[in-house]
């Protein structure tokens, strides 16, 4: 078989199956592409064996957590992103990284055809194939499960008659998605928006528990990027790693929301991203201290923006690269201590420090220390306020 497809592999029961449907499909060879993002779970050995077990003619594993921290999670932290205000883009940060390292790999085996196992309804393949035309618009887009009807019986069926190594018994009735920053877990009972989500789906987090000791962590740092934690130094990667382990110890980063997806539905998506929502925190709050009140302002409206832009699959737009100028730009005094505490679901900041603080004790404080003129503010108000005050006078005389 000379032309090839490259296909984004996880290891379980779709990607495996869709290994001999491409095949079967296309008359093309496979090779499979699996991306370590700090999804945890079965080892990246098992998942390599398992691609040529199911037909691949390579595969490739990968090790893309430090890439996708720094690269990644580090400016959707210096953007404080947030998507609806909630979710902090945890798969709409992987699949452009993914999708990165799958054009990589067309180049490197001539392949010229890319290929994934999302659906028709969800964001990932958007995320997936705008992020392939941008890095090489000659390649070609094969979605079984989307473009062939490969459903889940199909896929069991298939999976069965040809013996692949794969317990089609153990598929989860969620569909989840987890890396480094965080674990989406969609579809099953979660599917009735009335029903509450309960303890089993979770794996990042421990319920909160108000009986369990609090845990106090300092975090400092540099130009906007986590440098160390309680002293240590850290990389962005270790940095959510141990956040992970100590706010998801604490319950902190639940997330259970309706949201809407760029294909116009609206779905169910329960989150659970104990770093990302601690370090997030913490972040904003030392930008509260360092970042000019304007420029402060300003940012919030960039950072809905730069969530929405990234939410929607265009991470490798004009755009995104843009608004992230200006954000680096704003981080540069960001530089501090945080000191946070985490206790039963919530992550308090109790204490900040900056050699860039803008806060002044000499203007804030009501005691004898005080260099601010109130005399100033009488006139400041009288102007500040004028054209709303004619304005009004102007309403009630008509
Ligand atoms: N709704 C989230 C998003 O669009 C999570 C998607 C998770 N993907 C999955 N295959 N379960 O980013």
């Amino acid at each position: 078989m000379s032309e090839k497809v490259v296909l984004a592999y996880s290891g379980g029961l779709d990607t495996s199956v869709a290994i001999g449907w491409i095949k079967e499909e296309t008359g093309k060879g496979v090779i499979a592409v699996a991306a370590d993002v700090g999804q945890g779970g079965e080892d990246m050995d098992s998942i390599q064996k398992r691609a040529l077990a199911c037909g691949a003619e390579e595969s490739i594993v990968l090790d893309l957590k430090n890439e996708f921290a720094e690269e990644y999670c580090l400016p959707a932290l210096k953007a404080n992103a947030l998507y609806m205000d909630r979710y902090p883009l945890v798969s709409a940060l992987s699949r452009p990284l993914i999708a990165k390292h799958m054009v990589d790999a067309a180049k490197k085996y001539s392949a010229n055809t890319v290929s994934h196992g999302c659906t028709g309804k969800g964001n990932d393949q958007v995320r997936f194939e705008v992020s392939f035309a941008a890095l090489n618009s000659d390649l070609a887009v094969y979605a079984p499960v989307r473009d062939s009807a490969m459903t889940r019986d199909k896929a069991i069926a298939f999976a069965e008659e040809n013996n692949l190594p794969i317990d089609v018994t153990k598929k989860s009735p969620y569909s989840i998605d987890q890396n480094v920053w965080g674990r989406a877990v969609e579809t099953g009972f979660l599917e009735d928006i009335w029903n509450g989500p309960i303890e089993d789906i979770y794996a990042y987090t421990q319920a909160p528990d108000t009986s369990k000791p609090a845990d106090e962590v300092l975090i400092k740092f540099e130009a906007g990027k986590p440098t160390h934690i309680d002293g240590e130094k850290v990389s962005m990667l270790q940095a959510i790693e141990i956040m992970n382990e100590r706010a998801g110890a604490q319950g902190i980063g639940r997330i259970d929301m309706v949201e809407d997806r760029l294909v116009g539905i609206k779905s169910r998506e329960v989150y659970e991203a104990p770093g990302a929502i601690a370090l997030i925190t913490a972040h904003r709050e030392l930008e509260g201290v360092t970042v000019e009140r304007e420029v402060a302002r300003f940012k919030r409206g960039v950072e809905q923006r730069w969530a929405e832009l990234v939410y929607d699959g265009l991470w490798f737009s004009p755009l995104r690269k843009a608004l992230d100028a200006f954000i680096n730009e704003v981080q540069e005094p960001v530089t501090g201590e945080i000191r946070m505490k985490m206790h039963a679901g919530v992550a308090q900041v109790t204490g900040r420090k900056s050699a860039n603080s803008l806060y002044s004790y000499n203007l804030a404080t009501y005691d004898s220390e005080d260099t601010y003129d109130q005399s100033w503010a009488k006139g400041f108000i009288e102007i500040f306020g004028m054209t709303t005050k004619i304005a009004s006078d102007r309403d009630r005389r008509l």
